[in-house]
């Protein structure tokens, strides 16, 4: 493998897609030092938030907060999710620089997480990429329930990749296609990257969260078709308010030493990913809420 094959960018979520599941609430402060913890280990990209209503996901409420409290490194992306201008208007208040936009391969989810159908969340995103791009935000798009639906059940590889498509011709400089629940297989992988021949590759992810235990399994699938970047969660944190029985996603540490076992290169100390994870879980046992 040459240097430039070997090299593969891991996407953190867990501030993001990790806490915004998490029951006990985590005082700003912490996150801000987790955020900070994971982009010193080296991870080039973190995604630290969500401008999305805080009646639907109290947990990132203070997204402005956590995004104006985090000391930026430089080279680091600090990605913040966005659902439509309001959202984007808070980002762009908070000085986000890199947005992700979220919607997904099936009308039925769409409505459940967002409130309107898939079309309608493009309705959306037009007036956002067009202000984010003049205030020269890098975006992101996302593709949830690509490999299943809690609602809808399976879904065709052809219709995520279609939305995967959309999403590029909108603007968006990567495409993170997502397996929310947890049921992509190496199968199933090797159908979805069929059928995505036409997507430019280089700015393509892969977000598996690890329900069936396949997330690893799936990535090396990925790997050897060549797709290299990828989406992890420090210590498996996460899931999907909006997603029945969204488990954890594949967990950073994990990934890290697959990818160092396999000869590929990261530029992240999966040390210091663990002692992030480590302090953050100590703050989630002291907040858990005990029992009666
Ligand atoms: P809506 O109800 O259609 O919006 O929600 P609305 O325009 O009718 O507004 C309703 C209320 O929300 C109003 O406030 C708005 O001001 C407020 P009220 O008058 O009731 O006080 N509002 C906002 N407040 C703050 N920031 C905003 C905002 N927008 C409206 N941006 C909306 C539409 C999308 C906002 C709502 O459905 C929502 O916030 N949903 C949350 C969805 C979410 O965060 N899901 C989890 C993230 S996606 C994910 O995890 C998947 C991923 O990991 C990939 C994968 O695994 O699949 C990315
Ligand atoms: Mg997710």
């Amino acid at each position: 493998m040459d240097k430039h094959a070997r090299r593969v960018t891991v996407v953190e979520v867990g501030p993001r897609d990790g806490l915004q599941n998490e029951s006990a609430p985590v005082p700003t402060d912490a996150k801000i030092a987790f955020i900070e913890a994971l982009a010193a280990a080296g991870l080039p990209v973190v995604e630290t938030t969500s401008f999305v209503n805080p009646k639907a996901v109290p947990q990132l409420a203070d997204a402005t907060q956590v995004m104006q409290g985090v000391r930026r490194r430089p080279g680091v992306r600090y990605l913040a999710l966005v659902p439509n201008e309001k959202g984007l208007r808070r980002a762009l208040d908070a000085e986000v620089g890199a947005i992700a936009l979220f919607t997904a391969a099936t009308d039925v989810f769409a409505q459940a997480n967002v409130g309107t159908t898939v079309d309608g969340t493009f309705d959306r995103f037009i007036p956002v990429v067009a202000r984010a791009r003049e205030a020269g935000c890098w975006v992101r798009g996302y593709v949830s329930v690509a490999f299943g639906c809690p609602y809808a059940g399976d879904v065709a590889p052809e219709a995520a990749v279609a939305v995967a498509e959309r999403l590029f011709a909108l603007g968006c400089d990567e495409v993170s296609i997502a397996d929310t629940i947890g049921v992509a297989t190496p199968d199933s992988t090797a159908r979805l990257l069929a059928a995505a021949g036409a997507l430019p590759i280089e700015r393509l992810a892969l977000h598996f969260h690890d329900t069936g235990g396949r997330a690893l399994d799936n990535v090396a699938t990925a790997l050897a078709r060549g797709v290299r970047i990828f989406d992890a969660s420090a210590g498996g944190l996460g899931g999907c308010p909006f997603a029945p029985g969204a488990p954890g996603n594949l967990a950073t540490e994990a990934l890290l030493d697959m990818l160092d076992h396999a000869g590929y290169e990261t530029g992240v100390d999966t040390t210091a990913v663990a002692g992030a994870t480590a302090r953050l879980r100590a703050c989630l046992a002291a907040s858990a809420p005990t029992g009666p």
